[in-house]
């Protein structure tokens, strides 16, 4: 049974789009079965993997939705071992479309529900907020990965959403893992991220992983050609953090089912 991961952080532009598409096309890189879901009404996901919003014929949007099954949706292999649901902007209606709808924090779960065992991974990129679609994420989950970027304000809203975590372990998902915290956009000439690393591990009673990613221009510029750091600069800096990330994610036998 693959193990379902969703990459969270209400914080905006700490690194959880970057961290999805890349552990994800890393772990598909070493063999394993990926499939990567984009819950994230701004779509970053889906054109940083090269897919144009406006090609889309259905999105999760539309299999949450009951417009279409998860088949339908499903771009196959885009690249060797790595599948992809796409998101469409109407995802940022959720909150309203889904308001009366049955079990509305379950609709994620329900729908990937088939198609888990034929996946080693499923990844899934959330939208900078706690609303219905981070719930259900973090309801489909079996773990949460939290990027944390090094930056004066990275402790800010971390407890919020170590309480949105717990809320969700207590009522919808008992058991939902903090899997780990990765350090992102890592700048090893600036005295700070040291101290933003130091002041995380030393208040956050979590995993931390052991890689750090660094900032990396490569990383920043890889989605613009609609490729993963591997494809775009397999040597780069950013290619090797996210390697040696899906190492540690591969090897984190606490998880394994
Ligand atoms: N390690 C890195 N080195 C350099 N640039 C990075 C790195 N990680 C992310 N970035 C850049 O920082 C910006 C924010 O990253 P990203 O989109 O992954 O964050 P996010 O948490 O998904 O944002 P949002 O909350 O809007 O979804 C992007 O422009 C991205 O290219
Ligand atoms: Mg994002």
């Amino acid at each position: 049974m693959g193990r379902i991961i969703a990459i969270a952080n209400q914080k905006g532009g700490v690194g959880k789009t970057t961290t999805s598409i890349n552990l994800a096309a890393c772990l598909a890189e070493k063999g394993n079965k990926v499939l990567a879901i984009d819950m994230d009404p701004q779509g970053n996901m889906t054109s940083g993997f090269g897919i144009d919003k406006n090609d889309i014929t259905y999105s999760i949007y539309d299999t949450m939705c009951g417009n279409c099954n998860l088949g339908e949706a499903l771009l196959i292999n885009v690249f060797e071992n790595l599948s992809i649901v796409p998101a469409s902007r109407e995802l940022a209606g959720a909150e309203i479309d889904f308001i009366n709808t049955e079990d509305k924090q379950y609709i994620l779960k329900k729908t990937i529900k088939n198609i888990r065992k034929k996946y080693d991974f499923i990844i899934i990129d959330c939208p900078p907020a706690l609303g219905i679609l981070t719930v259900n994420s973090m309801t489909a989950a079996d773990t949460i990965i939290v990027p944390i970027q090094c930056e004066f304000y990275a402790l800010e809203g971390l407890s919020q959403l170590i309480y949105t975590i717990d809320l969700i372990k207590k009522k919808l998902n008992r058991n939902l893992q903090i899997e780990g915290v990765v350090f992102t956009m890592y700048d090893s000439r600036n005295n700070l991220s040291q101290e933003v690393v130091d002041n995380v591990k030393n208040n956050l009673d979590q995993i931390i992983y052991n890689t750090v990613v660094p900032r990396n221009v490569r990383l920043a510029e890889a989605p613009s050609y609609g490729l993963p750091i591997n494809l775009y600069d397999s040597r780069s800096t950013g290619a090797e953090a996210y390697r040696k990330l899906a190492d540690e994610v591969m090897k984190n036998k606490l998880f394994l089912k």
